[in-house]
């Protein structure tokens, strides 16, 4: 007899990675895993069995979009596109190379990036893709920064509102650093150095 597994379970990480002296958890591995779960019901809920092509933002939502997507249950295609705008804490020219992204005219498509900010990115990648004429275009945000909104838009789905400090792990880096920690967390002021290696 096969052994039923819940799906959501096959997301929870053995290992927690070794903290960095320095960091301080801002949502745990747990926290992240049940958000998570949610997301993935309300976009199940959303989209039904309508075929879906989700695209992730590189390279933030590398760790959201693999947990989230072996929870989704309709006909999916998965791409990317890589937007970067960052160096250290610094905001630099917002770059954004779509090469890599699939077709998406006349289908239903979900973006999904780490986090909400400015909301810059996500406006300016929104708007590239709305000119490629998918049927619908939502978003999906594991993280709204509170108060630092530049934009009118809100995106369609928002896992966890987090105050305005700079946060690593779950896929966020600084100077592409961090990103496999298991949990969310901020950085004391003396690791924001831009000799960080
Ligand atoms: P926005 O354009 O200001 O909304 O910024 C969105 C992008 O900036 C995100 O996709 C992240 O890559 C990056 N970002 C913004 N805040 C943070 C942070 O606290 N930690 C790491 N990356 C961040
Ligand atoms: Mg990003």
């Amino acid at each position: 007899m096969t052994k039923q597994v819940d799906p959501a379970l096959l997301l929870i990480p053995s290992n927690t990675n070794s903290p960095k002296s320095t960091v301080k958890t801002l949502l745990t591995t747990e926290q992240l895993h049940h958000g998570v779960v949610q997301l993935g019901r309300e976009i199940n809920e959303t989209y039904g069995d309508r075929p879906l092509t989700i695209i992730g933002v590189l390279t933030g939502s590398v760790v959201v979009l693999a947990d989230l997507i072996r929870l989704l249950e309709m006909p999916l295609r998965v791409g990317v596109v890589q937007a970067s705008s960052y160096r250290g804490t610094i905001r630099g020219d917002l770059v954004i190379n779509s090469e890599l992204m699939p077709d998406i005219r006349g289908r239903d498509v979900l973006l999904v990036d780490d986090i909400f900010d400015t909301g810059r990115t996500l406006v300016e990648v929104i708007a590239q893709m709305q000119a490629l004429g998918p049927t619908s275009l939502r978003s999906a945000v594991l993280l709204r920064k509170k108060e630092r909104q530049e934009v009118t838009m809100d995106p369609d789905f928002v896992v966890f509102d987090i105050p305005d400090e700079f946060v690593v792990g779950y896929g966020l880096d600084y100077n592409d650093a961090y990103r496999n920690l298991t949990y969310l967390a901020t950085l004391e002021p003396d690791d924001l150095t831009d000799d960080f290696a």
